[in-house]
């Protein structure tokens, strides 16, 4: 199977980025993240996108970069903590290594806070957190070959638990 050695997903703010960087480091190869590659090509932020343009424009844009990333990228892939509400995509990532990174929703309010470049966080985090997790946790669970507890652990500790989880 060609494409990417391990990709990433699960919720905004659980250490995906920082996690696919970590394993890129240690597995000589490179880390891309669809969020990067869709600012490069619109060069605008995520949160202007969510704002100019609105959420169902930013998905498409989203489906489009999980489709090239998933065809080019032979290193750590991160998707966006969105990208599995979309039925296409899941059934795209269905042939690859994919590991959720988890985190429970006090965790995620703790690290998250109130963000203003994550958009749909905007006024009642913990209520949004819970919203959110509710929605996506089974599509996380149904993309991914392994789940990785992210609550007590240094990103060191969760690069290695996705490397003797696969
Ligand atoms: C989103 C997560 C963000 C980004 C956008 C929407 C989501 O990505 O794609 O703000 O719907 O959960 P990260 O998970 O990389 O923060």
């Amino acid at each position: 199977m060609t494409g990417p050695q391990i990709v990433l997903v699960g919720p905004m703010g659980v250490g995906k980025s920082t996690v696919g960087a970590l394993l890129a480091e240690r597995l000589g190869t490179a880390f891309r993240d669809t969020d990067a590659d869709i600012v490069a090509a619109q060069g605008r932020e995520i949160a202007e996108i969510f704002v100019d343009e609105g959420e169902p424009r930013f998905r498409e844009l989203e489906r489009e970069a999980v489709r090239t990333a998933l065809a080019e990228h032979a290193g750590i892939l991160a998707l966006g903590g969105g990208a599995i509400l979309d039925d296409s995509s899941r059934a795209l990532l269905a042939p690859h290594p994919v590991v959720y990174l988890s985190m429970d929703v006090e965790e995620a309010v703790k690290r998250t806070g109130l963000n203003q470049a994550r958009p749909l966080l905007s006024v009642n985090p913990r209520k949004q957190w819970r919203e959110l997790m509710n929605a996506r946790r089974h599509l996380y669970a149904e993309v991914a070959r392994a789940v990785v507890a992210t609550d007590d652990r240094t990103p060191e500790e969760v690069a290695q638990a996705v490397l003797d989880a696969l």
